[in-house]
């Protein structure tokens, strides 16, 4: 089915069928052009990239490897000209250096992973035209490393848990690593997660005593040797020679793009655990609200409520004031209920609806004075901010199928989160992690996930929730597309970043699809009398996963992270030539997508 009148503005587009194609797919009438490729300078006088002589020092000015959240910002006063704002989740050195060898990299290749992680910000600019977008040296260019400095700011920064034999004062952290997905702040400055930071460290099971061992194993970080054996070239790495830096990542970052000298900052208010991002919403009172996702089989959904309210208006003052608002607050964890006494597994209770509603457990208070109130029993403040994973057990929150992006509606309010997949629901584990199928959970084995809505009471401690789509395929009985009629809708799995359009329709970006075709890009409507109606927009290259995404009047923009990645793939080897073509290596960049006669997108 192509566009029609009943079909909403924002979704008059002819959906992109399934595809296992190595190119990105648009729709009839839409075209592409990539912005910018990992290895482009991004700061002045940065080498363009060449594959053979890659070095930390080209790489600190360069767009980073495998793009993930993105954000384009116009720049006041400056027609067609935006920042450019990119996440670099993880480096891939297999698929970087030519020759890698996954048992001895060199000290060069691990310095110039370090130096591809992290975020690009880079000024680009387009034209009344077309919807193409260059990249330009400008005054805003940045780049922000694994070796960057950054502030550790709230109640846990200075404690004991931080502290390192480099930083005494525990406040100051060199680096952000696999940032995943992000968002913008209405004071203008960009939040991203610290997700699986697991990977860099070495040696968890081997530490001290039992509760620190426990620790290590509660985020991931069992191994004694890395993959990436980063541990060979900085003790920091190293949990045996460095216990407590781990516990100075795994926050979500702030960081101020308008001023390219200001210091990032981590937040430790918000938690330490697998975030996958933050998001805010401000209430008529200009209260603020951010909400996170802890992205890992059976971890939970948080949401932090400021004491400070927002500070108005777009001035530097204003946004410095507002890049305090995160550290003082109540963190909570969420807790779900079903409303159907007869769910089954897999199909739909009688009343309609995987629905019900859920309660915000309180963790921890942070004060203006920098001080910390635990809400748990036997951990301190400073213990719930550095370990949240242990304090929302012990509050009793709900374990959810891996809770990706989180992101209030800018129209409604509404919170939309990706539960982008859970293979061991309900599986049945004993002794292993587990948790039995619920009306919020209702997929056994969940392989396609789930988008979930909830009705917040932002300030408040209550919630409605209901599950706006059950993923998969729209011929698989189980699936779900919040009413709508399934045989004209696209299939969908595997749901990760979420952004809204400017007519409110969500849009979703996938990581993982499980139909066996390549991720993509879909928009879906929440009103009736089309809410549920889901259209997929484009398709990524093979192996990639689609990120961003951004979706403005005449543009749409999609990180594609990791093409041609798969167990196997190398430089030397791999199934996507993505975007260059022919014989020539895969790189992740950022894409730019616009209607051939520049009008606005799915109108
Ligand atoms: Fe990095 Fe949760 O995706
Ligand atoms: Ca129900
Ligand atoms: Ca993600
Ligand atoms: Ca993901």
């Amino acid at each position: 089915a192509g566009a029609s009148s009943s079909t909403p503005p924002g979704l008059r587009f002819e959906a992109v069928a399934p595809n296992t194609e190595d190119a990105l797919k648009v729709p009839q009438g839409y075209t592409s052009d990539v912005v910018i490729r990992w290895g482009d300078p991004v700061v002045p006088g940065a080498p363009n990239w060449d594959l053979n002589h890659q070095s930390p020092e080209s790489a600190a000015g360069q767009f980073g490897f495998n793009c993930d959240f993105a954000e384009l910002l116009p720049i006041e006063g400056q027609r067609n000209r935006f920042l450019l704002v990119s996440n670099h989740e993880y480096t891939t050195p297999q698929q970087m250096f030519p020759g890698y060898d996954p048992e001895n990299p060199t000290e060069q290749q691990v310095r110039t992973e370090w130096e591809s992680h992290g975020l690009s910000i880079v000024e680009v600019q387009g034209n009344d035209r077309d919807g193409r977008l260059r990249p330009v040296m400008g005054k805003y260019n940045r780049r922000i490393t694994a070796t960057t400095e950054f502030a550790l700011v709230g109640p846990a920064a200075g404690s004991d848990l931080v502290k390192t034999s480099s930083d005494p004062s525990g406040t100051k952290v060199r680096g952000t690593l696999n940032n995943c997905s992000g968002s913008l702040t209405p004071w203008g400055t960009i939040l991203s997660g610290e997700e699986n930071v697991d990977q860099y460290f070495a040696g968890g099971a081997e530490a001290r005593d039992e509760t620190a061992r426990s620790r290590y194993k509660r985020y991931g970080m069992e191994d004694s040797v890395t993959a990436r054996r980063w541990e060979n070239f900085d003790d920091r790495f190293d949990i045996r020679k460095e216990p407590q830096e781990p516990y100075r990542f795994n926050y979500i970052i702030e960081v101020d793009p308008w001023d390219p000298t200001s210091t990032p900052v981590k937040h430790t208010a918000l938690g330490r655990f697998k975030h996958e991002a933050a998001a805010i919403h401000v209430t008529d009172d200009g209260s603020v609200v951010a909400y996170s996702g802890d992205d890992t089989r059976f971890e939970y959904l948080y949401k932090f409520v400021s004491a400070r309210k927002i500070a108005q208006g777009a001035s530097e003052e204003a946004r410095k004031q507002n890049m305090k608002v995160l550290d003082e607050g109540t963190l909570y964890v969420a807790r779900f209920e079903g409303n159907s006494a007869d769910f089954t597994e897999g199909t739909l209770p009688e009343d309609g609806a995987f629905d019900g509603t859920g309660q915000w457990l309180e963790l921890a208070t942070c004060t203006a004075d920098g001080a910390v109130t635990s809400h748990v029993e036997g951990m301190t403040g400073e213990e719930v901010l550095v370990f949240t994973r242990f304090a929302a057990d012990q509050a009793g929150a709900t374990k959810m199928d891996r809770p990706e992006d989180v992101q209030p509606s800018p129209k409604t309010g509404k919170v939309y989160a990706a539960l982008t997949n859970n293979s061991y629901r309900g599986a049945n584990r004993p002794g292993k992690d587990d948790a039995p199928t619920a009306e919020y959970a209702p997929i056994k084995e969940n392989k396609n996930g789930m988008v979930l809505e909830m009705d917040d009471d932002h300030t408040g401690t209550s919630f409605g929730w209901n599950l706006l789509l059950v993923c998969g395929d729209p011929d698989d009985a189980e699936t779900y597309f919040g009413g709508f009629d399934k045989s004209s809708v696209s299939p969908i799995s595997c749901p990760d970043n979420v952004a809204f359009d400017e007519h409110g329709n969500l849009w979703i970006s996938t990581d993982g699809n499980a139909l066996k075709s390549n991720d993509g890009l879909f928009a879906v409507s929440l009103e009736t009398p089309t809410r549920g109606l889901t259209k997929q927009f484009l398709t990524v290259p093979k192996g990639a996963e689609t990120c961003g995404p951004v979706v403005r009047e005449k543009r749409v923009l999609v990180n594609v992270q990791h093409p041609g990645e798969d167990e196997e793939a190398t430089v030397e080897s791999t199934t996507s030539h993505w975007p260059d073509g022919g014989t020539s290596t895969a790189r992740p960049s950022t894409a730019v997508v616009w209607k051939k006669d520049y009008g606005p997108i799915g109108a």
